[in-house]
């Protein structure tokens, strides 16, 4: 994707070929800045501190974070912590224990002095591969926008709301959930898109509106509690959202209010769909109401909010009583059966064991 021109992935290799560069994501709307990423140290702190966020985006970070970590130690103690290290930064997103392990399968049997070298060979692959993948996912997706503008009376636009961001800044290119929403775009299908704010961090409201507004696609932000409502006044033909992990089951965790837009959509009759790379799925988990692990992040996410002021400073101010607790689940899941269907680089599927598993074989058999 472009930014003022220039063609932007979320992470790359810098010109010195080792050191890797990133767009601090904590900066934006406001200020775009890249950062350098030079030790496992970095690497943890950037996924951590969420200048890099998203689960594809956090996955293809950790595999860099792991070469990064076999140039200052690359034994087999070095390569546990690198992997213990980058496992604790963010619990939910399963991209990370999918790189991670990954990785660590690739370098445990390789001579020490070959580490560095496959490291970063695997880190670039990890890459590319989720390009193709959300890529595909874009093409998928976009039958089913298609089929929207199809059924939408006169020359549309069709409506879809989005939560949190899963766009381009959440992978390494395209995302997930917006990936079919720039291809149609594209093939000029009119588009109008409610980017909830999502609070506490407001993904939506700085990450997504950026990202729209940099590619020309028409679109709004909304208050958290508005999605309800627009889906009761026809407003709303589409959900498409992300997810941090999906259960086997085709339970699907994704940014916290994301189950309460998937209740309004089911009483509503609006089709909810997630865009869903399959790094994402966690093959290992039949339940993920019960199994997923939720991230409780800080408190001062929920009781600060910060932005721009008129004179072009950018501010934290505190939002509760000074001294008011809070509590901060990151996270929700929706259950399978509020799911219309899974958007995955294979296609699109119902949100079920039967239906991951009829495009994934080769991973649900090895339960
Ligand atoms: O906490 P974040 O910003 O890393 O969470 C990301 C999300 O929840 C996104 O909505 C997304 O759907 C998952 S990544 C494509």
């Amino acid at each position: 994707m472009k930014v003022n021109g220039k063609p932007y992935r979320t992470i790359w290799l810098a010109d010195d070929g080792w050191s890797v560069e990133i767009i601090d994501q904590t900066k934006l709307p406001h200020r775009f800045e890249i950062e350098c990423l030079r030790s496992l140290d970095d690497a943890a702190h950037a996924i951590r501190a969420m200048l890099v966020r998203g689960a594809p985006l956090i996955g293809a970070t950790a595999a860099y974070g792991m070469a990064l970590a076999m140039r200052g130690d690359s034994s087999d103690a070095g390569l546990d912590h690198a992997h213990a290290t980058l496992m604790a930064t963010r619990p939910t997103a399963v991209n990370l224990r999918w790189a991670l392990d990954d990785m660590r399968a690739r370098l445990q049997d390789q001579p020490q002095d070959s580490r560095v070298g496959i490291a970063y060979e695997r880190a670039a692959a990890v890459c590319d591969e989720d390009v193709a993948i959300c890529s595909a996912i874009g093409d998928h997706g976009l039958a089913v926008i298609q089929a929207a503008f199809d059924a939408t009376p006169g020359d549309g636009p069709v409506n879809i709301l989005t939560h949190c961001n899963a766009g381009w800044l959440a992978t390494v290119d395209w995302g997930t959930a917006l990936a079919p929403i720039y291809k149609a775009h594209e093939l000029g299908i009119p588009l109008h898109v409610w980017a909830d704010e999502t609070r506490p961090r407001n993904q939506g409201a700085a990450l997504t509106a950026w990202e729209l507004g940099r590619h020309g696609v028409s679109h709004a932000v909304v208050a958290d509690n508005a999605g309800g409502h627009l889906m009761q006044q026809g407003r709303v033909d589409l959900c498409i959202t992300g997810t941090d992990r999906t259960a086997a089951s085709g339970d699907v965790a994704n940014k916290i209010g994301t189950y309460l837009k998937a209740l309004a959509a089911h009483d509503n009759n609006v089709p909810f769909y997630v865009g869903l790379p399959s790094p994402t799925i966690d093959w290992t988990l039949s339940d993920g109401v019960r199994d997923i692990p939720i991230e409780e992040r800080g408190a001062d996410e929920v009781t600060h909010i910060s932005g721009k002021t008129a004179g072009g400073d950018i501010v934290a101010v505190q939002l509760t009583p000074d001294g008011t607790p809070a509590a901060n689940p990151a996270f929700d899941v929706t259950p399978a059966r509020l799911v219309t269907g899974l958007i995955t680089e294979r296609g699109v599927c119902a949100a079920s064991t039967a239906g991951l598993a009829g495009l994934f074989p080769e991973f649900a058999s090895s339960n």
